[in-house]
Protein backbone atom coordinates (compact mmCIF):
# COMPACT_ATOMS: atom_id res chain seq x y z
CA UNK A 1 0.00 0.00 0.00
CA UNK A 2 1.11 3.66 -0.80
CA UNK A 3 1.91 6.59 1.70
CA UNK A 4 -0.22 9.45 0.62
CA UNK A 5 3.17 11.46 -0.21
CA UNK A 6 4.39 8.62 -2.64
CA UNK A 7 0.92 8.08 -4.24
CA UNK A 8 0.83 11.94 -4.78
CA UNK A 9 4.24 11.38 -5.92
CA UNK A 10 3.36 8.91 -8.80
CA UNK A 11 0.07 11.06 -9.45
CA UNK A 12 2.32 13.81 -10.63
CA UNK A 13 4.55 11.18 -12.78
CA UNK A 14 1.49 9.96 -14.33
CA UNK A 15 0.86 13.56 -15.22
CA UNK A 16 4.48 14.54 -16.43
CA UNK A 17 4.25 11.54 -18.66
CA UNK A 18 0.96 12.41 -20.59
CA UNK A 19 2.43 15.61 -20.45
CA UNK A 20 5.75 14.61 -22.37
CA UNK A 21 3.61 12.62 -25.00
CA UNK A 22 1.22 16.09 -25.06
CA UNK A 23 5.02 18.16 -25.84
CA UNK A 24 6.03 15.37 -28.42
CA UNK A 25 2.88 15.17 -30.31
CA UNK A 26 3.13 19.06 -30.43
CA UNK A 27 6.78 19.05 -31.95
CA UNK A 28 5.15 16.46 -34.00
CA UNK A 29 3.01 18.56 -35.63
CA UNK A 30 5.49 21.33 -35.59
CA UNK A 31 7.77 19.00 -37.78
CA UNK A 32 5.57 17.81 -39.80
CA UNK A 33 4.69 21.70 -40.85
CA UNK A 34 8.24 22.18 -41.76
CA UNK A 35 7.83 19.06 -44.21
CA UNK A 36 10.34 16.65 -42.57
CA UNK A 37 7.89 13.51 -42.22
CA UNK A 38 10.68 11.46 -41.11
CA UNK A 39 11.30 13.51 -37.56
CA UNK A 40 8.03 13.95 -37.51
CA UNK A 41 7.19 10.33 -37.42
CA UNK A 42 9.89 9.96 -34.88
CA UNK A 43 7.66 12.49 -32.48
CA UNK A 44 5.04 10.66 -32.81
CA UNK A 45 6.50 6.88 -31.83
CA UNK A 46 8.33 8.94 -28.77
CA UNK A 47 4.49 10.47 -28.05
CA UNK A 48 3.58 6.37 -28.21
CA UNK A 49 6.19 5.85 -25.54
CA UNK A 50 5.17 8.53 -23.41
CA UNK A 51 2.00 6.88 -23.18
CA UNK A 52 3.44 3.73 -21.97
CA UNK A 53 5.42 4.93 -18.94
CA UNK A 54 2.23 6.87 -18.17
CA UNK A 55 -0.34 3.58 -18.26
CA UNK A 56 2.45 1.51 -16.58
CA UNK A 57 3.03 3.50 -13.90
CA UNK A 58 -1.07 4.24 -13.67
CA UNK A 59 -1.45 0.53 -13.43
CA UNK A 60 1.15 -0.16 -11.10
CA UNK A 61 -0.18 1.99 -8.59
CA UNK A 62 -4.20 0.62 -9.40
CA UNK A 63 -2.66 -2.84 -8.77
CA UNK A 64 -0.90 -1.82 -5.51
CA UNK A 65 -4.39 -0.57 -4.36
CA UNK A 66 -3.84 2.99 -4.85
CA UNK A 67 -6.04 6.04 -6.39
CA UNK A 68 -4.34 8.34 -8.76
CA UNK A 69 -6.82 11.35 -9.18
CA UNK A 70 -5.66 12.85 -12.33
CA UNK A 71 -4.84 16.14 -13.16
CA UNK A 72 -5.07 18.82 -16.28
CA UNK A 73 -2.46 18.48 -18.42
CA UNK A 74 -0.61 21.85 -19.17
CA UNK A 75 -0.52 23.36 -22.90
CA UNK A 76 2.87 22.79 -24.21
CA UNK A 77 5.18 25.07 -26.28
CA UNK A 78 4.05 25.14 -30.13
CA UNK A 79 6.63 26.52 -32.01
CA UNK A 80 10.34 26.37 -32.60
CA UNK A 81 13.31 27.84 -34.19
CA UNK A 82 14.76 24.48 -35.98
CA UNK A 83 15.13 20.79 -36.15
CA UNK A 84 17.87 21.50 -33.75
CA UNK A 85 16.22 23.65 -31.49
CA UNK A 86 13.31 20.74 -31.60
CA UNK A 87 15.61 18.42 -30.06
CA UNK A 88 17.91 20.57 -27.60
CA UNK A 89 14.05 20.52 -26.25
CA UNK A 90 13.50 17.13 -26.00
CA UNK A 91 17.22 16.37 -24.58
CA UNK A 92 16.51 19.21 -21.88
CA UNK A 93 13.23 17.91 -21.07
CA UNK A 94 14.34 14.06 -20.78
CA UNK A 95 16.81 15.41 -18.63
CA UNK A 96 14.33 16.95 -16.28
CA UNK A 97 12.34 13.91 -16.25
CA UNK A 98 15.12 11.79 -14.96
CA UNK A 99 15.36 14.16 -12.08
CA UNK A 100 11.54 13.35 -11.25
CA UNK A 101 12.00 9.72 -12.01
CA UNK A 102 15.11 10.07 -8.87
CA UNK A 103 13.06 12.35 -7.05
CA UNK A 104 10.38 9.13 -6.97
CA UNK A 105 13.13 6.68 -6.34
CA UNK A 106 14.34 9.08 -3.10
CA UNK A 107 10.63 9.16 -1.58
CA UNK A 108 10.35 5.03 -2.13
CA UNK A 109 13.79 4.54 -0.28
CA UNK A 110 12.90 6.79 1.98
CA UNK A 111 9.87 4.85 3.16
CA UNK A 112 11.64 1.63 2.83
CA UNK A 113 8.65 1.06 0.39
CA UNK A 114 10.87 -1.40 -1.57
CA UNK A 115 7.61 -2.83 -4.26
CA UNK A 116 8.04 0.95 -5.88
CA UNK A 117 11.48 1.09 -5.47
CA UNK A 118 12.09 -2.01 -7.88
CA UNK A 119 9.62 -0.87 -10.30
CA UNK A 120 11.01 2.60 -10.51
CA UNK A 121 13.84 0.84 -11.50
CA UNK A 122 12.98 0.33 -14.74
CA UNK A 123 12.40 4.48 -15.68
CA UNK A 124 15.95 4.73 -14.16
CA UNK A 125 17.35 2.02 -17.02
CA UNK A 126 14.34 3.80 -19.79
CA UNK A 127 15.66 7.50 -18.82
CA UNK A 128 19.39 6.35 -19.99
CA UNK A 129 17.85 5.60 -23.05
CA UNK A 130 16.08 8.79 -23.56
CA UNK A 131 18.31 11.06 -22.76
CA UNK A 132 21.13 9.35 -24.72
CA UNK A 133 18.68 8.50 -28.20
CA UNK A 134 18.04 12.62 -27.39
CA UNK A 135 21.50 14.16 -27.20
CA UNK A 136 22.83 11.95 -30.34
CA UNK A 137 20.46 13.44 -32.71
CA UNK A 138 21.40 16.63 -31.27
CA UNK A 139 24.95 16.09 -32.08
CA UNK A 140 24.00 14.34 -35.31
CA UNK A 141 22.66 17.74 -36.23
CA UNK A 142 24.62 20.08 -34.81
CA UNK A 143 27.27 17.83 -37.29
CA UNK A 144 24.67 18.66 -39.93
CA UNK A 145 23.73 22.44 -39.96
CA UNK A 146 22.80 23.74 -42.80
CA UNK A 147 23.54 21.44 -44.98
CA UNK A 148 20.32 19.76 -46.85
CA UNK A 149 21.45 16.62 -47.64
CA UNK A 150 22.67 15.83 -44.36
CA UNK A 151 19.29 16.81 -43.11
CA UNK A 152 17.49 14.75 -45.88
CA UNK A 153 19.62 11.71 -44.27
CA UNK A 154 18.71 12.01 -40.87
CA UNK A 155 15.13 12.75 -41.92
CA UNK A 156 14.85 9.40 -43.60
CA UNK A 157 16.50 7.20 -40.60
CA UNK A 158 14.72 8.88 -38.23
CA UNK A 159 11.82 7.95 -40.52
CA UNK A 160 12.10 4.21 -39.58
CA UNK A 161 11.37 4.36 -35.96
CA UNK A 162 9.35 1.59 -34.57
CA UNK A 163 8.18 1.54 -30.90
CA UNK A 164 6.44 -1.40 -29.52
CA UNK A 165 5.33 -2.30 -26.39
CA UNK A 166 8.09 -4.42 -24.02
CA UNK A 167 7.09 -7.73 -23.13
CA UNK A 168 9.62 -8.36 -20.57
CA UNK A 169 8.94 -6.33 -17.60
FE1 LIG B 1 8.80 8.98 -20.03
FE2 LIG B 1 10.70 10.30 -22.05
O1 LIG B 1 10.42 9.66 -20.37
Amino acid sequence: MFSEKMTKAMADQVNAEFYSAYLYLSMNSYLASINLAGMAHWMKMQTQEELFHGMKMYDFVLERGGRIILDGIAQPRGEWDSPLDVFEHVYTHEQKVTGLINDLVNIAQDERDHATNIFLQWFITEQIEEEANSSGIVHKLQLIGNDASGLFALDQDLGSRIFTVPTTE
